[in-house]
């Protein structure tokens, strides 16, 4: 065991050791984008501390000062509120009234832009966060095809909205319009791409943003302010920096936030929601808590199983809100299944995020090692074990997956999400066991099927279906692809996200309509003809 301690603790090496294209220089950002300006400044900021951690000469490891960024206060918010409630101009500004394919082309140039800092960015997320270079490019590339989907999907609805409807009488043009000021705050897990899922379509379906970095994960987005500045007119992307207690409950309180765009936990997300002193007219899209299980039944394939429930529990060492938190296995393949599992984890490979092929990755948040070995202990403690030989073995900021088995209603483990690099395992007898869990549990995003019986299978699939809002069959949970649509019950999200239901969850529909007389004909004829209103158009985005 302390071998195994050795071998990890042996992964943090002296900087000079790091081959030196994963090197990295310190940023120390002291400027940031308000009303079309990089503001300069020069009061407190936060250091940037890494999960890879470097020896010293003391004997200890120290995370890695990778930068600074300011710590804004709520005067700087609220100056950037002012920017986005000018910029929108009750719906009059420059950007809400700008044609769609001015949008478009404003969209285009940042993403060229935003291409053209791809190795830094990357690197970036690889610092911040600990993901490995293959992940940290997979999440680069895909917010980049995120943005062009959304490009293409909003060409859809605008040419679906290029013609006229007629109904009794009445001639109308329906098209999608925006609804004011958004507040966009991503999780750290998915900084870059889970940010922008949902700032970019807010932001091109015409509205104004408040754009506010995710606490780890927020210098990566350092290199794309002047990409906003360039691309957007001023004042249309706004950044706000500081702690998101101090700077956002007084934004909510103005009343003038329309949507708030939140990836995180549901306590932060009505606590927010409650400062807003009118809710009716708040627009929530939020992804939140989730706990999703995975259900092994005696009809499985256990080896596809395994495969399908490693990387759902441990891809980004288990930090994705879509991961297996949970697995339910039928008490007849328990062992077989166990024994499959650990030697699956332990053979996976620990390392830094730029070495080939690793698996898992030191941690960011510097609580959770404490955090995770606070679950297994507890989960000891009410009659469980750590069954893979290398579980819970930990290395400063590194943590080596446990899988805990057998897990119960008495242990953390079984209703809090572990966000990490954990596997709890549950037996079961009765089929009822699982589905009673997911009635009474507090979330609703996904489950995991494992069963290779068809009658089975859809005895399952007509209860979860109505529990949560995605069952996978002999597959892991994931979001993806992202044209599906990405939601949960209960505390796990408001509203849904995919490339299409984006666009319209920061939208809001709005009609011109008249009498269909020969009058009313002639004038809408010439303002078509004269192409004088951006709305009232037959254009056709080709
Ligand atoms: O953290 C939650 C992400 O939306 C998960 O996305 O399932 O594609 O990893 P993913």
């Amino acid at each position: 065991m302390s071998d195994f301690k050795d071998q990890l603790q042996a992964m943090f090496v002296p900087e000079e050791q790091i081959p030196a294209e994963h090197r990295i220089e310190e940023i120390h950002q002291r400027e940031y984008l308000v009303n079309g300006e990089m503001r300069q400044w020069s009061g407190e900021v936060s250091e940037v501390y890494s999960p890879v951690m470097i020896p010293q000469a003391d004997g200890n490891y120290k995370r890695k000062l990778i930068g600074t960024y300011p710590v804004c206060t709520e005067t700087e918010a609220m100056e950037a509120m002012d920017a986005a409630l000018h910029a929108y101009d009750n719906g009059r500004g420059e950007w809400p009234t700008m044609s769609v394919a001015d949008r478009i082309k404003c969209m285009d140039k940042f993403v060229y832009k935003m291409i053209e800092q791809r190795t830094l960015i990357v690197k970036l997320i690889m610092w911040e966060i600990g993901k490995s270079y293959a992940d940290s490019i997979k999440e680069f590339d895909r917010t980049v095809e995120y943005i062009n989907a959304t490009i293409d999907g909003l060409k859809d609805i605008d040419r679906q909205s290029s013609r006229f409807e007629m109904a009794e009488g009445l001639v109308a043009q329906i098209r999608r319009s925006p609804l004011g000021v958004v507040l966009c705050m991503g999780p750290f897990n998915y900084p870059l791409n889970e940010t922008f899922t949902t700032l970019i379509p807010a932001l091109i379906m015409g509205n104004t943003i408040l754009f506010k970095p995710p606490k780890h994960g927020t210098l990566l987005h350092y290199p794309l302010l002047q990409a906003f500045k360039d691309a957007f007119p001023k004042g249309v992307v706004n950044t706000v920096y500081g702690r998101g207690a101090v700077v956002t409950p007084g934004l909510m309180a103005t009343g003038k936030i329309n949507v708030l765009a939140f990836i995180g936990s549901s306590k932060v997300a009505n606590d927010l929601k409650k400062r807003h002193p009118k809710v009716n007219r708040l627009r929530a899209v939020l992804s939140l808590d989730a706990k999703n299980a995975a259900i092994v039944t005696k009809h499985a394939d256990l080896k596809l199983a395994v495969s399908e429930c490693i990387l759902g529990a441990l891809s980004f060492n288990g930090q994705r809100c879509t991961a297996i938190k949970m697995i339910f296995v039928h008490k007849k393949v328990a062992d077989e299944f166990l024994k499959l599992l650990s030697a699956a984890v332990d053979a996976m490979k620990p390392g830094l995020p730029w070495e080939k092929d690793v698996k898992l990755t030191p941690l960011p948040e510097p609580h959770k090692p404490d955090y995770l070995k606070e679950c297994i202990d507890d989960a000891i403690a009410n009659g469980a074990k750590v069954m893979n030989e290398h579980g819970g073995v930990t290395a400063e900021s590194f943590v080596f997956p446990a899988v805990v088995y057998p897990v119960n209603e008495k242990m953390k483990l079984y209703r809090e999400e572990q966000f990490g690099p954990v596997i709890p395992v549950v037996p079961f007898e009765d089929i009822e066991e699982p589905i009673k869990y997911q009635i009474d549990s507090p979330h609703g995003m996904q489950v995991s099927i494992f069963s290779n019986d068809a009658k089975e299978i859809s005895s399952l699939i007509d209860p979860f279906v109505n529990l949560v809002s995605r069952v996978n069959i002999n597959s892991q949970c994931q979001r993806g692809p992202d044209v599906f649509p990405f939601t949960g019950r209960k505390d796990s999200a408001e509203g849904t996200l995919s490339v299409h239901d984006a666009l319209r969850s920061f939208s809001i529909r709005s009609l011109v309509a008249t009498k269909m007389n020969d009058t009313n004909k002639q004038l809408i004829n010439e303002i078509v003809n004269d192409n004088d209103s951006n709305f009232l158009s037959t254009k056709y985005i080709l």
